[in-house]
């Protein structure tokens, strides 16, 4: 399998990386040119395509032939750049090809998620400060979300919990909805978000999915779990 990750030099981005290697994937990344030393230690076993992620000229030519794409929804910038980087990997990647974008448990899809007081009251203050200081613009990712949600590509938007480092406790839970028991610890290791992405290519099962994920040992998680007989996955 041929994947191309799309924000390949971030946190998020070289995590999966890695797990794509693992699986013996073919990978092609997309990073700024600034940030290109950062994938370094891959040096020989990918292919790094320097450029901005929002430029449909780099992803046209980063997605091409490609039967997955990764990409990182950057929750930084004020200026469209998820909206921007979203569209080009939608308009440019092959018809058939599995696309996965990174977001948290903000993005709703249906309005069906139920969030605590302090999601619902202090995710829009610190999205109004964020945008008066010009540090990140809560919206962005948002409408990059709405552009994804209206398309018929074989999309999955992964929403990610409070993230954690740490080694791996395996693939994440997951649930449509925000507010669900089984997430209730809102907590993932990174490492993990990373690893649900990679799976997802291979899970139809997620295709024009919009999985709210939590950290497969955590107490909400486990508890779930003791509750399925451990079968859940
Ligand atoms: N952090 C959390 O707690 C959290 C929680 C839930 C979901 N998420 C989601 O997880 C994903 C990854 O987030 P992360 O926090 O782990 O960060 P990350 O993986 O380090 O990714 C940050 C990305 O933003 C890029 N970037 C940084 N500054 C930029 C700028 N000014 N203009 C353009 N691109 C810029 C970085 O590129 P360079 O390498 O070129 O700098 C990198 O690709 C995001 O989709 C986020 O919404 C995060």
């Amino acid at each position: 399998m041929r994947v191309c990750i799309v924000g390949a030099s971030g946190k998020l981005g070289k995590y999966m990386v890695r797990h794509a290697l693992d699986r013996g994937y073919e990978v092609v990344g997309v990073c700024r040119s600034e940030s290109v030393g950062k994938l370094q230690e891959f040096e020989g076993r990918m292919t790094v395509i320097p450029g901005r992620t929002n430029d449909p000229e780099v992803i046209g030519r980063a997605v091409a032939g490609c039967d997955g794409v990764l990409t990182v929804l950057v929750p930084w910038g004020i200026h469209g750049y998820s909206t921007g980087t979203a569209q080009a990997v939608l308009d440019h990647a092959d018809p058939e090809a599995r696309l996965i974008f990174s977001a948290g448990w903000h993005i709703t899809r249906d309005g069906k998620d139920e969030y605590s007081w302090q999601l619902r009251w202090l995710v829009p203050i610190l999205a109004r400060l964020a945008r008066i200081f010009r540090i990140f613009d809560i919206d962005d990712q948002v409408e990059a979300c709405r552009r994804i949600f209206a398309s018929d590509r074989r999309w999955t938007v992964v929403r990610g919990s409070d993230l954690e480092e740490g080694e791996s406790q395996g693939l994440p839970l997951w649930s449509r909805h925000v507010g669900d028991p089984v997430l209730a610890s809102n907590r993932t290791r990174r490492v993990d978000f990373a690893l649900f992405m990679v799976d997802a290519l291979t899970n139809d099962a997620l295709v024009q999915e919009a999985p709210a994920i939590v950290g497969r040992q955590t107490p909400s998680a486990r508890a779930h779990l003791d509750a399925a007989g451990g079968s859940a996955s």
